[in-house]
């Protein structure tokens, strides 16, 4: 992408003074990343806190029932479900970006390795910048064919969400050590690359504009992540360091279904290509990822095998994973490995079922509790999050709760009340669809 036709630009000066306030609540480290960039990265520009719209898009929409026709550049151009879809999943996206940054903040400081604890810095700061981008296409249109609410008070919103009221699962859900941000960042942040390439066809100008500098990021939030799990693969095959694979697979447990669950519900999203929005199927999607985290899984492998038996070549470490071989004492269940796509799921056809991390079918909710217990990180089931699953999977399992209405169910904790900016009112309420809008 040449850098010409990058457009640089800010919000209006109050909207840009709430960003930064929002910041200086949320990332009190701020001024010593500001500080220490050049150290850590110094053939990188400093970082900007801007918007950033690539014009050298396609004119023209690429796929759905309008293609070929010009581009949407404003929302009142389009048809009411099309801009009400669309304003759902802008604002979906400055929510889990903004959320993103709630998660990380809290386990930062637990990092044992500077440098991995100031990449994840950039990766924070660089979410924001996603957030502003966000705020950016949502104050540049007007979105009154479709709401009442101002764009002020849109932005107002997403900046007073907190973890537990944000739009989609993975963003609710409290980290609960250094491990969590290094497995979000290679697991979920990947759903977003998968999710910022599916909307670079976007219809509407201003999205697909916003796509190419944000996925140049998140490209750098997948290192962030993949980086010290193969580190950590290594030391642990050579007997060193602190994190097993036993700690990294409970983290895969955790952190997979959620990943699963963002891509909306496997059978959908034939609505946002038809609208010309995405160019997949929430399905196709989903699939193209497991295999990407498929081939990550398999190379954290490789490294463990080499690492432990460093007379092993490349070609037979591939061949023994290839053929699930127990090779010197190490078996495939010492190994890392995904847990099957019905395992743990809260959203699809496979939400709400009791199923163990192969997928099979669990029949009595004891077991299913124990197999939980036995697989997740140890901290997580105590936390608000997983309470809120298990309380409406039993009821699922005791036959008083359909898994429709579990999913409807997992209560949120929103603001509510007013506008008024000092307005810190929250309460747990029932969202609408129970299941967040960006993916459907
Ligand atoms: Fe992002
Ligand atoms: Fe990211």
């Amino acid at each position: 992408m040449a850098a010409s036709t990058v457009r640089k630009t800010e919000l209006p000066k109050k909207f840009h003074q709430a960003v930064l306030k929002w910041r200086d609540a949320y990332m009190p480290d701020w001024g010593f990343m500001e500080a220490n960039w050049k150290k850590y990265f110094p053939h990188q520009p400093e970082f900007q806190l801007c918007a950033l719209n690539d014009c050298s898009v396609c004119p023209h929409i690429e796929v759905g029932v309008d293609k070929g026709k010009p581009k949407f550049t404003s929302a009142c151009e389009m048809n009411k479900e099309q801009a009400d879809h669309l304003l759902k999943a802008v604002k979906a996206q400055a929510s889990t970006e903004l959320g993103s940054i709630q998660q990380h903040r809290l386990t930062l400081a637990r990092a044992d390795d500077e440098q991995d604890q100031f990449w994840i810095l950039r990766m924070m700061a660089e979410e924001l910048r996603h957030g502003y981008q966000m705020f950016s296409v949502l104050l540049n249109d007007d979105w009154r064919s479709v709401t009442d609410t101002s764009g002020e008070d849109m932005v107002e919103e997403v900046l007073n969400m907190r973890t537990g009221s944000h739009v989609l699962g993975a963003f609710n859900i409290d980290f609960d050590s250094f491990l969590d941000n290094i497995t979000f960042c290679a697991f979920i942040d990947r759903v977003g690359k998968f999710q910022l390439d599916m909307q670079k066809v976007s219809a509407y100008r201003p999205m697909s504009e916003s796509m190419g500098p944000m996925l140049r990021e998140e490209a750098f939030h997948l290192a962030t992540g993949v980086g010290p799990l193969r580190r950590w693969a290594a030391d642990f095959g050579e007997g060193k360091g602190t994190v097993s694979f036993d700690m990294m697979q409970r983290a895969i447990n955790k952190w997979f279904p959620r990943a699963l669950d963002m891509f909306g519900d496997e059978r959908g999203g034939g609505r946002n290509v038809a609208f010309g929005f995405k160019h997949s199927k929430n399905g196709e999607a989903m699939m193209a990822y497991v295999e990407e985290v498929d081939q990550l899984v398999r190379d954290l492998n490789e490294r463990f095998l080499r690492a432990r038996f460093p007379d092993l070549d490349r070609d037979r470490a591939r061949e023994i994973l290839d053929k699930n071989e127990s090779y010197e004492g190490v078996h495939h269940d010492d190994l890392l490995s995904l847990p099957d796509v019905k395992f743990f799921r809260r959203r699809g056809p496979h939400a709400f079922e009791m199923r163990d991390r192969d997928g099979g079918e669990i029949h009595d909710f004891e077991s299913f509790r124990q197999h939980m217990m036995a697989v997740l990180p140890e901290p997580y089931p105590m936390g608000r999050d997983f309470m809120n699953y298990f309380t409406r999977m039993e009821k699922v399992a005791n036959g008083t709760l359909t898994p429709v209405d579990a999913m409807r169910e997992m209560p949120e904790l929103s603001r509510v009340g007013g506008t008024c900016a000092c307005s810190n009112a929250v309460r747990w309420v029932q969202p609408e669809n129970g299941n967040g809008a960006a993916n459907n």
